[in-house]
């Protein structure tokens, strides 16, 4: 038997290894109860007596060689100065390709008008979508015979009687002026929430974006001139406005404030239903009894308010024809924007 052999062999096996598992099972392979130190010990008894001194000795070199080229060789798997493994990768594996998330649609539509708000002064503040029946309703001047308060036509939260999800984003005006004091320039975006039947132009939630401003002396010219520069801005400054009277419960005089049709130019066709207008938002000077609610001197200060949808615009001005698309979460759809 040649102990010099036996030891050159197993220095070079332990070179060789290249990785942890690697090593474990060449210390089995040495130091196992059936590896080759415990054959090798095995076979001494055999031995005549005056060899088995020598052979003895060699055994335990070797052992104490191996247990010594394991442990050096565990190092090198190891992060220097401690016992956790390096970690095992191959720098040539081509990287996974991350999908970049955008921005929705309504999202990007909500932060543009939100922008230009911003630009000429108004402060972005959101509402809560539950709401209570009075700022939704009450404190917007809608009396209680109002066909719009009917279950029929808003969420009530099933064990809240006066709890509903907002049909609209207005009650955030009497919860905005019920706290804060004129001079008040706000746009409020949000969700809101109405039992309809989903169609092309119709979907149980949808967005709204409010906006008022209250100060002594506004007038109902400071309100067309905003939303003037609004519409130009969205739609370019070629577009038209017109305001048609109207009425809402919170506002007097109310107003629907139509652009001319970004289709046709205002000649007539299949969008704008050949009237050459589309209608864009409601809005209006404050009503006084809505002052009166929130608690605002309605002798002293004046106010105007409107509100849109923003599905409605970016329908308008990207062209699509179906309400839901923005809500299937197609991707095809979705990666457009
Ligand atoms: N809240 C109205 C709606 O949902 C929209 C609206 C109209 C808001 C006139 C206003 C306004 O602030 O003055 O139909």
């Amino acid at each position: 038997m040649d102990i010099n052999a036996i030891q050159a062999q197993i220095e070079s096996d332990v070179t060789k290894a290249a990785s942890l598992p690697e090593l474990e099972e060449l210390r089995v392979k040495y130091l196992g109860r059936k590896g080759l130190i415990a054959d090798l010990t095995g076979s001494i008894p055999g031995l005549p007596v005056e060899q088995r001194g020598t052979l003895g000795k060699q055994v335990n070199a070797v052992k104490n060689r191996v247990l010594e080229l394991l442990a050096a060789k565990e190092k090198t798997f190891l992060i220097p100065g401690s016992d956790l493994k390096k970690r095992e990768f191959d720098i040539g594996m081509p990287g996974v390709a991350q999908d970049l998330g955008g921005l929705h649609p309504i999202t990007l539509v909500t932060n543009e008008i939100c922008a230009i708000f911003r630009k000429m002064g108004f402060s972005v503040i959101e509402g809560p979508e539950i709401e209570t029946e009075y700022n939704n309703f009450t404190g917007l001047n809608i009396p209680l015979e109002h066909p719009s308060r009917e279950a029929f036509d808003t969420f009530y939260l099933k064990d809240y009687a006066k709890m509903l999800l907002r049909s609209h984003t207005s009650p955030a005006q009497v919860r905005i002026m019920q706290n804060k004091k004129p001079p008040l320039a706000i746009v409020v975006p949000g969700r809101v929430y109405r039992p309809d039947a989903v169609d092309a132009s119709h979907s149980f939630m949808f967005h709204q974006i409010e906006g008022f401003m209250v100060d002594e002396g506004i007038r109902f010219s400071d309100l067309k001139g905003i939303l003037e520069l609004l519409a130009k801005n969205v739609f370019g400054n070629d577009i038209k406005m017109r305001f048609r009277p109207h009425f809402f419960p919170f506002t007097e005089p109310s107003a629907e404030v139509d652009i001319s049709c970004i289709i046709c130019n205002g000649q007539g066709c299949s969008v704008c239903g050949r009237k050459g207008w589309l209608e864009i938002l409601g809005s209006g000077m404050i009503h006084p009894n809505v002052f009166k609610h929130v608690g605002i001197d309605a002798e002293k200060y004046t106010g105007f308010a409107f509100g849109m949808g923003v599905e409605r615009i970016a329908m308008l001005k990207y062209g699509i024809n179906d309400i839901r698309l923005f809500f299937e979460n197609d991707l095809r759809f979705l990666k457009q924007f």
